[in-house]
């Protein structure tokens, strides 16, 4: 290793300083594990608003207790700011900005573009960049590496870069950023040295692999291979439903398997900014090579299906009750993308309340982490209480902690469960699960 590199490997064990562009999801748990590393960390977002958050040390992520927050930003170790410039001094920058799709379902890396050009601004040598924002094989090398050259620096020489993706899953309290080992990929030797050395401060496994490519690659099959099987799991809730099986059964006691195996959930459709997105980023790519891929055309196709699907069983339950849709009261419960957050992007929640109030249901909705949504220009307030029998259907579409399932299957006269939230309820008549 070079002496800068050297200077920076002790400096990012010691007690560096950190700067994190993005306080989102990823950015703000990720900016409070290394301030509670020791390492002094400034975050930088263009949302005054998140600034503001971090400065008054109230938390607007669910996974970063205000407390935590709090007690980081008055004891020093973290800042936020939406200046870029402060990171000038920083040892090593991390890029946690979106990765949203453009309109035709290409990737738009613009925010990713945004950052790189900022952090090209201040760029010097000694400095390690990461990204983390999910993105397909070749942005680190493509995207990140020129911009920072064109100031005169070496990559790998003076200053030092690779990918790390994040693996979080928001709201899981079992696996958490500290617990998920973190996978690396260094442009050269040097950055893979020095991305380790960064990550073993906040996780208690870090796999290196052999180049950024590598390592956004990992992420892109970790997401696919999680929407391929829920599409396939999807798919048999499908054809159980025609057997007249019950899917929750069936994977069930195939995950008693004690190999081989893994199970996976049927829904009401994927959500989220990650799933839903993420594979296209592997297509468009793909297919600029001249190959066509399936396996993600597919899995698509049938999640992207599951709404209208549940729609569909709303439809033939009321149906099956000599009742219209049209006019209909429909509650549903849970609009937030999976337990217990608040994120509603790309929720199907929005879709399926979209399709019934375009069928004419009365729609209501009860979500204790999202307390308003606008659907088709339309505002919905939550519900303040679960009043299941005033409505004609309860439709479960995500299973927040705290729900009295009990006593909804004892008052609403028809359940449909899209969640298995009601699984206990066996013998009940008036529901019908996915
Ligand atoms: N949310 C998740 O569960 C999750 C999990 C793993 C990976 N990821 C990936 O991580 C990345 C970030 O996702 P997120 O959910 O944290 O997004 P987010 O929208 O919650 O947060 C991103 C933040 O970046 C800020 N930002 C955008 N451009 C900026 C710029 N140029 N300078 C400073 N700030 C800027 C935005 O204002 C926003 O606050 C995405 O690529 C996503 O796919 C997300």
């Amino acid at each position: 290793m070079s002496a800068t590199a050297e200077r920076l490997r002790s400096r990012l064990a010691g007690t560096p300083t950190i700067g994190v562009i993005g306080l989102g999801y990823v950015g703000l748990p990720l900016a409070v594990a290394f301030a509670d590393s020791g390492a002094r960390v400034i975050g930088v977002d263009l949302d005054p608003r998140r600034v503001a958050g971090v400065a008054s040390g109230e938390s607007f992520i669910e996974d970063v207790p205000t407390a935590a927050l709090a007690a980081l930003v008055h004891g020093g170790r973290l800042r936020a700011s939406t200046e870029v410039s402060d990171l000038k001094e920083a040892d090593a920058v991390v890029i946690c900005v979106p990765t949203p799709l453009g309109k035709s379902k290409e990737p738009d890396i613009s925010f990713i573009v945004g950052a790189a050009d900022a952090v090209a601004s201040i760029i010097r040598a000694g400095q390690l960049v990461v990204l983390e924002s999910t993105t397909y094989p070749g942005t680190t090398q493509e995207v990140l590496r020129p911009r920072f050259e064109a100031r005169g620096l070496t990559a790998g020489e003076d200053f030092f870069l690779a990918f790390s993706p994040e693996r979080i899953d928001p709201g899981n309290k079992k696996w958490t950023l500290r617990d998920i080992p973190k996978v690396v990929g260094g442009l050269t030797p040097a950055c893979r040295e020095l991305v380790a050395t960064l990550y073993a401060r906040i996780t208690p496994q870090v796999v290196p692999v052999s180049g950024p490519e590598t390592a956004e690659m990992v992420k892109l099959f970790e997401n696919t291979f999680r929407s391929v099987n829920i599409a396939l799991v999807n798919e048999f809730a499908i054809m159980c439903r025609k057997l007249g099986i019950s899917v929750w059964e069936v994977v069930a006691a195939a995950a008693t398997k004690p190999f081989g195996f893994m199970p996976f959930w049927p829904g009401p459709g994927l959500g989220g900014h990650c799933l839903p997105s993420d594979p296209y980023y592997l297509s468009w790519k793909i297919r600029m090579e001249g190959y066509e891929p399936r396996f993600i055309t597919f899995a698509d196709e049938i999640n992207r299906h599951m709404p209208a699907y549940v729609v569909q069983l709303v439809t033939e339950a009321l149906n099956d009750r000599a009742r219209a849709v049209r006019n209909s009261r429909v509650l549903v419960l849970g609009v937030a993308y999976k337990p217990n957050v608040a994120d509603t992007r790309d929720s199907p929640a929005l879709e399926i309340i979209e399709m019934l109030a375009a069928k004419g249901a009365r729609v209501a909705y009860h979500d204790p982490h999202v307390p308003s949504i606008t659907v088709n220009g339309i505002r919905y307030e939550s519900v303040r209480a679960v009043r299941a029998g005033e409505h004609d259907v309860v439709l479960v579409l995500t299973a927040h902690d705290g729900y009295d399932w009990g006593a909804i299957v004892r008052e609403a006269p028809l359940v449909i469960d899209t969640r298995n939230a009601t699984g206990g309820f066996d013998t009940a008549a008036n529901v019908i699960r996915l």
